[in-house]
C-alpha cells in the first residue's frame, strides 16, 4: 500500500526519490508524486498510473532541490487521479500520507467553514490544510513548527504515517506514526523517511524503525522524537537491505525470481534452525522446555492464513492440541473466546498488516499472560516488535506481491515448529523426529527437480485459454494448498478461481464443471489418496479437464488425465512444500500468457497496512 519517502539532501534529491518510489512499486499504487523546496518554493509533480508517467514528465522537466518528499498511493479516498495523488499541498507545507485520517469529514467541514479550499477527494488533504491553518501565514521557525505539528497531529484519529516538509523555516522532514509503518534513515547522501527498509537500499546505512505514537523531526544535523509529549531515544541499527539483494538477478519478474529462490530459503532455515535432532530457534528461546499449551490461535491474512490451515492438520496430528485457525480481519471483530493457557502465533511476511497486527494487540490485551508469537519475514517490523517471540522467516526481501518463497518459508518454519514441540514435550520419539527432519532435507534437492519441470508446467497454460474459471482440489493438507493455488492463480491472471476441499465438491462446486472449467487435483500418498481419485473420476465424468499434482507411482496414475505434474515422494510434513512449486508456476504462467503485470497486479498490494 501507499509508500512514502523523505528526503533531506546534500545534493538535489529529485534522482533519490524516484530511486525510492521505484523499490516501493512493489507495495502497490496506482497513482505517484513528488514535491520539491527550492530557495523556499514547494513543487509539486504528480500523475496517476505507473511511476513510469511520473518519470516521463520529471525527464521533461525536472524538479531542482535539496529536500523533497514522494508518494506512491493506493486509492482508499477517491479515485486515482492526479488531483487525489500524493503530496497534497497547504500553503507553505506539504505532506505525504499512508494510512486513513477516520474523522477527515468532521475536520474536512470544519475546515471548509473556515474558508479552506480543498483540491482533492481524499481524507489525507486535511493533514497539510490542518497544518497550514494551524502555523499560520507567517514563516515561524522550528519550535512553533514542532508545536503546529503536534497540534495537526493530535487532531487527527485512525491510522497514519506522515511526512510533512516546508516551505521554508527549517531544514527538517517532520514525520508522525500510529497504525502504519514509518522508519528513518541516514548515509553519505542525506537523511531520510521512507514507509519501509527497501526504499532506501542504496541511499541509506542506518536505519531507525519508528514506535507507534513517535513525533518528531530529522534534518542533517540532527533526530527529534517524542512520544506522549516526553522525548525518547530510539536505536540505529545498520540498514538491513542490500542493493543487491533487491534486484531481480535475471530473471524477467521478481516472482520468478523468488520461485527459483525457494530452495536456497529452505536449506537457510534448516542451517540456521536444525542441528541433528535440535531444533532452535534462537530469537524465541521462550519457546525451549515449552509446555504444550491447551489451544493454539493461529490468526494470518491471505497466503500467510494458507500456511496456518496447513499446519492446523499437523499441530492436531502430531501434538494433538486444539488449534483455532482465523483470518485476521474476522478475529479481530469477534469477540473471540481467548481464555487462559493458549498460545496466540500470528503468521505474516511483511509484519505490518494491519488486521493481524490489530489481532496481536486484542489477544495481548485480553490475555496478557499468554504467549504471542509470530513468524514473519521481517523481524523488524511492528509485529515482530509486539509479539513475545519471533521466528525470523530468513526468506529475504520478497518483491513480487504474490508471495510465495514467504509462504515456503512459513510451512517449512512450521513443520520445523511442530517437530520441535512434539519432541520437547516428548510426544514424538527421536527416531520419528529424525526421520521428518531427514525428509525436511530432501526438499531442497526435491524443490531443485520441481524447478527443472517450469517448461512442462508452462506447457499447460493453453489449458487455461477461454475458460469461465478453474478449481483447485485437495484434502487434509493438501486442502490449504488447493486453496492457495486457486489465490495465485486469481491475484495474478485475474482469473475467477476457487479452491475446495475436495470431499465439499458435491456441495455446490460441482454444478460449474464442464469442459471449460479446468480442475487442479492435489493428489497426495499421504493424505487419502484412494478418496481424491473418487472426486477425480467424479470431475472426469462431467467433462472438466483435469491437471493432477501428484506423488504416485507412474503405473498407478488414472487414465485420461489431461495432464500430470509429478511430486517428489513426500512425508506429511514436506508434499505441501513441494506442490507449492507447480501451483506458483502454474499462476506465474498463466499470468504471463495473459499479459498482465505479474509482480504488481492490478489494485493488490504488497504491505496491507490499512483494514
Ligand atoms: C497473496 C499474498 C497476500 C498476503 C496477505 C498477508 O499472494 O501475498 O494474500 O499473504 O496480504 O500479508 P502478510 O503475510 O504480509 O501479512
Amino acid at each position: 500500500m501507499c509508500g512514502i519517502i523523505g528526503v533531506v539532501g546534500r545534493g538535489e534529491v529529485q534522482s533519490s526519490l524516484l530511486d525510492a518510489l521505484k523499490r516501493m512499486e512493489y507495495r502497490g499504487y496506482d497513482s505517484a508524486g513528488i514535491c520539491v523546496r527550492n530557495s523556499g518554493f514547494l513543487t509539486c509533480r504528480k500523475e496517476a498510473g505507473k511511476l513510469f508517467n511520473l518519470e516521463q514528465s520529471l525527464a521533461k522537466s525536472p524538479l531542482a532541490g535539496s529536500a523533497g518528499i514522494g508518494h506512491t498511493r493506493w486509492a482508499t479516498h477517491g479515485i486515482p487521479s492526479r488531483e487525489n495523488a500524493h503530496p497534497h499541498l497547504g500553503a507553505g507545507v506539504a505532506v505525504v500520507h499512508n494510512g486513513i485520517i477516520e474523522n477527515h469529514e468532521s475536520l474536512r467541514k470544519k475546515l471548509i467553514a473556515d474558508g479552506v479550499n480543498f483540491q482533492s477527494e481524499t481524507d489525507s488533504e486535511v493533514i497539510p490544510l490542518l497544518l497550514s491553518t494551524e502555523l499560520g501565514a507567517a514563516e515561524f521557525g522550528t519550535v512553533e513548527m514542532a508545536e503546529a505539528w503536534q497540534c495537526t497531529v493530535e487532531q487527527l484519529e485512525g491510522t497514519y504515517a506522515i511526512v510533512a516538509l516546508r516551505a521554508k523555516g527549517d531544514d527538517c522532514l517532520w514525520f508522525a506514526r500510529r497504525g502504519s509503518p514509518l522508519l528513518l534513515g541516514r548515509g553519505a547522501a542525506g537523511v531520510y523517511a521512507a514507509s519501509d527498509a527497501l526504499a532506501l537500499a542504496g541511499l541509506a546505512d542506518e536505519v531507525l524503525y519508528l514506535e507507534d505514537g513517535d513525533i518528531g523531526c530529522i534534518s542533517l544535523s540532527n533526530v527529534e522524537i517524542h512520544q506522549h509529549g516526553a522525548q525518547v531515544e530510539r536505536c540505529w541499527q545498520s540498514m538491513p537491505v542490500s542493493e543487491q539483494s533487491s534486484g531481480k538477478a535475471g530473471f524477467d519478474h521478481f516472482m520468478q525470481k523468488e520461485i527459483f529462490e525457494q530452495p536456497r530459503v529452505i536449506a537457510d532455515i534448516l542451517n540456521a534452525y536444525v542441528q541433528g535432532v535440535d531444533i532452535t530457534f534462537p530469537e524465541a528461546s521462550l519457546l525451549d522446555d515449552a509446555v504444550l499449551p491447551n489451544r493454539i490461535v493461529m490468526v494470518a491474512c491471505g497466503t500467510s492464513y494458507h500456511a496456518a490451515l496447513t499446519a492446523r492438520y499437523w499441530l492436531e496430528r502430531y501434538l494433538q492440541v486444539s488449534v483455532e485457525v482465523d483470518v485476521a480481519s474476522e478475529y479481530r471483530y469477534r469477540n473471540p473466546v481467548i481464555g487462559p493457557d493458549t498460545w496466540l502465533i500470528t503468521l505474516s511476511q511483511s509484519g505490518e498488516t494491519a488486521d493481524t497486527l490489530e489481532a496481536l494487540r486484542l489477544f495481548k490485551s485480553n490475555t496478557p499472560d499468554n504467549l504471542a508469537l509470530t513468524l514473519c519475514n521481517v523481524p523488524e517490523s511492528s509485529l515482530a516488535r509486539e509479539s513475545d517471540g519471533t521466528i525470523p522467516l530468513l526468506a529475504g526481501v520478497e518483491v513480487g506481491v504474490a508471495s510465495t518463497k514467504a509462504y515456503t518459508a512459513q510451512l517449512a518454519v512450521l513443520a520445523l515448529l511442530v517437530l520441535k514441540i512434539a519432541y520437547e514435550c516428548r510426544v514424538m520419539s527421536e527416531a520419528d523426529t529424525k526421520r521428518h527432519l531427514a525428509a525436511m532435507r530432501q526438499v531442497v534437492d526435491g524443490m531443485h527437480v520441481l524447478l527443472g519441470h517450469a517448461d512442462q508446467v508452462q506447457a499447460l497454460t493453453p489449458l487455461f485459454d477461454d475458460i469461465h474459471g478453474a478449481l483447485f482440489l485437495g484434502r487434509g493438507p493438501c486442502f490449504p494448498l488447493a486453496l492457495e493455488g486457486a489465490l495465485k492463480l486469481k491475484e495474478i491472471s485475474y482469473l475467477h478461481a476457487e479452491g475446495y476441499a475436495a470431499g465439499e465438491m458435491k456441495h455446490g462446486p460441482i454444478a460449474l464443471i464442464d469442459s471449460r472449467l479446468p480442475v487442479v487435483v492435489l493428489a497426495a500418498r499421504k493424505y487419502h489418496l484412494q478418496k481424491v481419485l473418487s472426486n477425480l473420476r467424479e470431475v472426469q465424468a462431467r467433462g472438466a479437464k483435469v491437471i493432477l499434482l501428484t506423488d504416485m507411482a507412474d503405473q498407478d496414475i488414472p487414465d485420461n488425465v489431461d495432464a500430470v505434474i509429478p511430486l517428489p515422494e513426500g512425508d506429511s510434513f514436506t508434499t505441501p512444500l513441494f506442490a507449492a512449486i507447480p501451483l506458483q508456476f502454474l499462476a506465474y504462467y498463466v499470468a504471463r500468457s495473459r499479459g498482465t503485470d505479474v509482480d504488481q497486479p492490478r489494485n493488490l498490494a504488497k504491505s496491507v497496512t490499512v483494514e
